[in-house]
């Protein structure tokens, strides 16, 4: 156990490579803490299990999760897959992808793909799709955001949780970070390739209704007293 949790730490100190394509350098990052992964993120990765509840995944649907990793998520909602008409994880990452295929497994309905979320198109039209901690990790994440609009139906809903920094002049009615968590937070969050974004948020609310969004703070393993900013976004698209 706690062998299992110094090689995560050591992974995140020794941080994402800097050479390589952005698949070879996730892979290469998350490789050998694959099996490990869902352990260390239940203390990191808050606001997941609202994110699904907030979605109220209904029978019939058609559900997809970008950047997927090992299908954590989808095990929130695991009672209701079998109800849905399709649920799809992509990642572009084998080693995450090894994990959710062997939760797959268990599930109907449901296909992993190996892709990148920022132009995998599946056949149909999808009632609602979902980013989980998947935007900060996208360089290209403005892509990914149009790509997972254009894959949605009219009406169709995208969720959004994940990390960020509010701008320096937030719109109002958004929460203002001090300058000190503007500074640390990506600072911190860089080292592994997170980028933590004050443009994310409004991007997303520029392109989609709103139909949710809240702004929390979040503790962090091992920085006893400080909280990282996250939001919990609901959008629909335009009919
Ligand atoms: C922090 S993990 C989150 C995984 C999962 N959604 C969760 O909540 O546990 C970020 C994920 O984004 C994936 N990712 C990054 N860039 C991607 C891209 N361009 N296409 C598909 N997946 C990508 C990574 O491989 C990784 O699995």
């Amino acid at each position: 156990m706690l062998g299992a949790e110094l090689r995560v730490l050591g992974q995140l100190l020794k941080g994402l490579p800097t050479s390589g394509t952005h698949a070879e350098r996730l892979e290469s990052f998350y490789g050998p803490q694959a099996t490990r992964y869902d352990a260390f993120r239940e203390r990191l990765l808050h606001g997941r299990q609202a994110l699904v509840e907030k979605l109220n995944l209904a029978p019939g649907e058609r559900v997809i999760e970008l950047g997927a990793g090992t299908g954590r998520t989808a095990e929130y909602y695991a009672e209701r897959i079998p109800t849905l008409s399709s649920l799809t994880l992509v990642d572009l990452c084998p080693a995450l992808l090894a994990q959710a295929r062997r939760r797959a497994q268990h599930w109907p309905n449901t296909q992993v793909i190996e892709a990148d979320v920022t132009h995998y198109r599946p056949h149909e039209l999808m009632d609602k799709a979902y980013f989980s901690y998947a935007l900060t990790m996208i360089p290209e994440w403005f892509l990914a955001i149009d790509n997972a609009i254009a894959l949605l139906r009219p009406g169709g809903i995208l969720g959004v949780v994940d990390f960020y920094v509010s701008r320096a002049h937030p719109a109002a009615g958004l929460r203002r970070h001090a300058a000190w968590q503007r500074a640390l937070w990506p600072a911190w969050f860089g080292h592994d390739g997170v980028n933590l974004s004050a443009d994310h948020l409004p991007y997303l609310r520029a392109r989609l209704e709103t139909l949710y969004l809240d702004e929390q703070l979040a503790s962090v393993p091992y920085l006893p007293g400080l909280k990282v900013p996250y939001y919990l976004f609901l959008g629909r698209k335009p009919n």
